[in-house]
């Protein structure tokens, strides 16, 4: 199983703080049954992903110890388009595919959100929404959340957002996307090693919703295929 959302770098961003933090982070992603990260800290500046990146190397070998595979990706904040030009976005992509993992405000919808998406998708991305369930304006109106999966994108649950406090918007909202199949991915969106609790808890609650199929899954085993294709 794959997650997809995770701010497992040590020392980058809000996620582990350091390397025994880290550690701990991957061994819980193990216990969940996890085998294959992609490691997605924040950018909201163009320069955010080459500091990130520093700190790869170390998260990886990590990762290794529990015998799982760790790739790169990022939580590419809307800010951010400000500042990256449409040919320079593969450097946000996740693990080396076209998916790109989009985190928009959580309080006003970004102006031209749909305009600026479709360009995305002709320049050949695949944009992935993190965490719908956070947005206040989908939390008030799913409508928003079906229109950005028509133009193309797909919508990633936060496993915390299926968790969240009885009655709160986002608890609502994130059992909704997934109940109603919105929901191409639930992810841990993990900062620290408790965090997996609340993922461990989500897939016992919705093992038979969980969501398997979707285009990152799909460019990965193509990117496997490729590469023992390579080596033959
Ligand atoms: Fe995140």
């Amino acid at each position: 199983m794959i997650d997809m959302h995770v701010h497992i770098l040590p020392g980058v961003d809000d996620g582990a703080k350091n390397v025994q933090m880290a550690h701990d982070m991957a061994g819980r992603a193990a216990d969940a049954g996890i085998t294959f990260i992609v490691a997605t800290p924040h950018v909201y500046r163009a320069e955010d992903q080459q500091r990130n990146r520093g700190s790869l190397r170390i998260a990886r070998s990590i990762a290794h110890e529990f015998g799982l595979g760790l790739n790169m990706g990022c939580e590419f904040n809307y800010r951010a388009f400000h500042d990256v030009s449409l040919q320079a976005m593969n450097a946000f992509c996740l693990s080396g595919t076209r998916c790109i993992l989009i985190e928009f405000s959580s309080s006003e919808l970004m102006p031209r959100w749909d305009a600026v998406l479709s360009e995305l998708m002709d320049a050949g991305y695949l944009p992935i929404i993190a965490h719908p369930e956070r947005y206040a304006y989908i939390q008030r109106d799913l409508g928003i959340a079906s229109e950005m999966r028509d133009l193309g994108c797909e919508l990633q649950v936060d496993a915390c957002g299926l968790m969240a406090p009885m009655m709160s918007a986002e608890r609502r909202t994130a059992r909704k996307l997934v109940k109603e199949g919105m929901a191409a991915y639930i992810a841990s969106d993990a900062h620290r090693p408790e965090d997996y609790d609340d993922f461990e808890k989500a897939q016992k609650i919705f093992r038979g919703e969980w969501p398997r199929n979707n285009r990152l899954t799909d460019a990965l085993r193509a990117q496997k295929k490729e590469r023992a294709n390579d080596g033959q």
